[in-house]
């Protein structure tokens, strides 16, 4: 017997295993909390199955725990739960599960810890571990759980077509674990996914989005992609994504391809940075290219308004996914459209000007946008490579300086419509935008400073230009 009491050290196992002896039933520990232990990960959410009634034992191991503890009830699944110093534990009877082709949800009914184990989706799924007295700590592993998780191996624990078949989330799921654990997909398991890639569509997007977002955040999420692409589902789930694949060859001249452009960029970005829609940003930088794409004779390949033209596909994408459309949408929007300024500027002159244009537009993302583009450099060509990062390092000084000198972030018009209106005696029209217009440029060209008095003047400057009179006080 493989014995992983030295493991069950939290209260927790013991009073579950006083509660189940209390109440004369079975229980053990299951599923992904034993394999987060056995991988050593952290994990909040733990699962326990009981041969009895899952309520029952929630309520006498809460009444162990603290006294007067809640257990949230879900009569009709007949489980329970409570949550105490921020870790999850969850209840419920063993199970047997059988599913209709049109519905994740299947018709449960009760069966034995075998039968529960069956219907789980990876054999590193479906380990347990026994808490009843006697043999407390036993792993019960019926599919080599525990292989699978020292080979790192996603594996299903009945034939995948029937594991994937019941629920095709666990496709995703598969992918899913493979790019956050660096596992490999069984064969037989990836050629199952392939087969019965379009039963996606029963999927909701909110569940699928919940599995791209955790590639996302692994540490190297080129991996699930690359398995998306490869088993046809990131076809079914974001065709934009499929079509940057491919090199077009004119006159002896080929682009980038821009699928693995975007994916050694979404994998340099994660060495930087934790933040979802900054990742969501560099999956979605160059999505317009295919549409944008000319070659031009003399010139090259030539991508024109990619950048803006992605930044309108992105509320499409983000409706279509069912992905927020607040101001995690606009901030993707705003990154898309923005990614290649800093790089025009670090091929050009770095100009103070042009620096503080893209100040004005990035306000308080201008890191962000700065740690995308550095992201964005995947050049092969090591000079290459050196002189944009150098470039980079001086558009970053000329940011803090301008900083320092002028307050462009989150810009705030100096002078204001009511007072240019106010100074001419004029009612709303035209001409307060063309003034409030000028001073604006003029604070960006560096032709005034960003301050009152500066704006003043000059809106009197452009006013009389207008032939507008200021008002007599
Ligand atoms: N499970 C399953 N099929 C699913 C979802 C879950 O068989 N589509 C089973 C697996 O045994 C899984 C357990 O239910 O380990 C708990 O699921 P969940 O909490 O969603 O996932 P975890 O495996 O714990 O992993 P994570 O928390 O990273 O999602």
């Amino acid at each position: 017997m493989t014995d992983f009491s030295k493991y069950l050290t939290q209260k927790i196992f013991k009073a579950v295993s006083a509660a189940a002896s209390d109440l004369g039933v079975e229980a053990y520990v299951i599923g992904g909390y034993v394999r987060d232990l056995i991988l050593q990960r952290s994990s909040s959410d733990i699962d326990f199955v009981t041969l009895g009634d899952g309520i029952a034992l929630a309520r006498k191991v809460a009444g162990k725990i603290k006294p007067g503890l809640r257990v949230s009830v879900f009569k009709n699944f007949g489980t329970a739960q409570f949550t105490y110093k921020g870790v999850s534990y969850e209840f419920v009877g063993a199970r047997k599960e059988s599913y209709t082709r049109n519905s994740r949800k299947p018709a449960v009914e009760e069966g034995t810890l075998e039968d529960d184990q069956n219907r789980r989706d990876f054999t590193i799924n479906a380990l347990a571990i026994n808490l009843n007295t006697g043999n407390f700590g036993e792993l019960i592993d019926p599919f080599n759980g525990l292989d699978d998780l020292e080979n790192k191996i996603i594996k299903t624990p009945l034939d995948p077509e029937v594991t994937f078949d019941d629920d095709p989330l666990r496709m995703m799921r598969a992918i899913r674990f493979a790019t956050q654990l660096n596992f490999l997909i069984e064969e037989n398991t990836f050629k199952a996914i392939a087969r019965f890639k379009e039963r996606i569509s029963i999927v909701s997007k909110e569940r699928i989005v919940e599995e791209i977002n955790k590639i996302l955040l692994s540490p190297k999420p080129s991996v699930g992609f690359k398995l998306m692409d490869k088993t046809g589902l990131l076809e079914l789930i974001m065709p934009e994504l499929s079509r940057l694949k491919g090199v077009e060859v004119v006159n002896g001249t080929g682009h980038k391809d821009n699928f693995y452009h975007t994916l050694a960029v979404l994998d340099q970005l994660a060495q930087k940075s934790d933040d979802l829609w900054l990742r969501w940003a560099a999956l979605l930088h160059d999505i317009a290219k295919p549409q944008t794409k000319k070659f031009i004779e003399g010139q090259g390949w030539t991508f024109h308004g990619h950048n803006f033209i992605g930044s309108k596909m992105v509320p499409k994408m983000f409706k279509r996914l069912k992905l927020p459309l607040n101001e995690k949408m606009k901030f993707v929007q705003k990154m898309v459209n923005l990614h290649m300024r800093p790089i025009v500027l670090s091929e050009d002159e770095v100009t103070d000007s042009a620096v503080r244009r893209m100040l004005f537009e990035a306000g308080d993302d201008i890191d962000l946008l700065m740690t995308l583009c550095e992201a964005d450099i995947t050049s092969k060509n090591e000079k290459k490579v050196v002189t944009y990062l150098n470039n980079f390092k001086l558009v970053r000084e000329k940011l803090k300086d301008i900083e320092e000198r002028d307050a462009i972030r989150n810009f705030q018009p100096p002078v204001s419509g009511e007072l240019i209106m106010e100074t001419f005696g004029i009612p709303p029209c035209k001409e307060v935008g063309v003034i409030k217009n000028a001073i604006k440029e003029a604070i960006l060209e560096g032709e005034i400073h960003n301050n009152f008095d500066e704006a003043c003047q000059l809106m009197l400057k452009v006013g009389a230009g207008l032939g507008l009179e200021k008002k007599k006080s």
